[in-house]
């Protein structure tokens, strides 16, 4: 059983890919996180984000030591690692060397649960189940500034908003996997849902995709 979730950030589609994946017990992968680990470690390099050579040798590193690199760092979330993370993400040499690594977690013999922006179309096309999450920018921002506030980072609304935008715009226009809808995802807006209504009716999407 593999569910491909994708999406804009803040969309909710983390807390509803985890949900899914506890629900079925499935095992689960942010893929975000490993942008945002290339990310964080060029800037604890001293390189710029858009460093394209610095970021491969990150990424290739990422994959060849994957099983023992830890992903608990909070840094790897923070406001500060989202707009450079988008940027390395759009290098395709970046993302040459994370697709393999992708594909086998989705290969595991049990299925898995990937979320990210090009699970649909890129990792896992082939996958039954495919959702695409999404909400307001608006709303959106809001959600991820409370979670920032809720952390003690000092930012405001307006700067969260503006981030997101300048995100999305780079997630959805570079030429390497954009994010983008597959075409058999089921799209889903949670503006106006809480955690638990987005989960439900994820839900019900997945098991009409299952038996279909
Ligand atoms: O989902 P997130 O905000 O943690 O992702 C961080 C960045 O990585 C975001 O700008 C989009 C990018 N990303 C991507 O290009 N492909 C993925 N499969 C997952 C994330």
């Amino acid at each position: 059983m593999l569910i491909a979730i994708d999406g804009p950030s803040a969309s909710g589609k983390g807390t509803i890919a985890r949900k899914l994946a506890d629900h079925f017990k499935l095992p689960y992968l942010d893929t975000g996180l490993l942008y945002r680990w290339v990310a964080l470690n060029l800037k604890q390099q001293n390189k710029a984000a858009d460093d394209v050579a610095s970021a491969t040798k990150a990424a290739i590193h990422l994959r060849q030591h994957i099983k023992t690199i830890s992903f608990d760092d909070p840094d790897l979330r923070s406001h500060a690692i989202s707009q450079p993370s988008s940027q390395v993400a759009a290098m395709p040499e970046v993302r040459r060397e994370l697709v393999e690594l992708q594909q086998s977690f989705a290969g595991q013999a049990g299925g898995a649960v990937l979320d990210g922006r090009d699970i649909g179309t890129v990792i896992a096309p082939h996958a039954k189940i495919k959702l695409f999450i999404t909400a307001s920018a608006e709303k959106r921002a809001e959600r991820r500034f409370k979670e920032l506030q809720n952390k003690g980072e000092t930012t405001t609304y307006d700067a969260v908003l503006t981030d997101l935008q300048a995100r999305d715009a780079r997630d959805e226009t570079r030429t390497t996997a954009p994010s983008k809808i597959a075409a058999d995802a089921v799209k889903l807006d949670t503006s106006d849902l809480n955690v638990d209504e987005a989960f439900q009716a994820a839900l019900k999407i997945v098991n009409s995709q299952r038996n279909t």
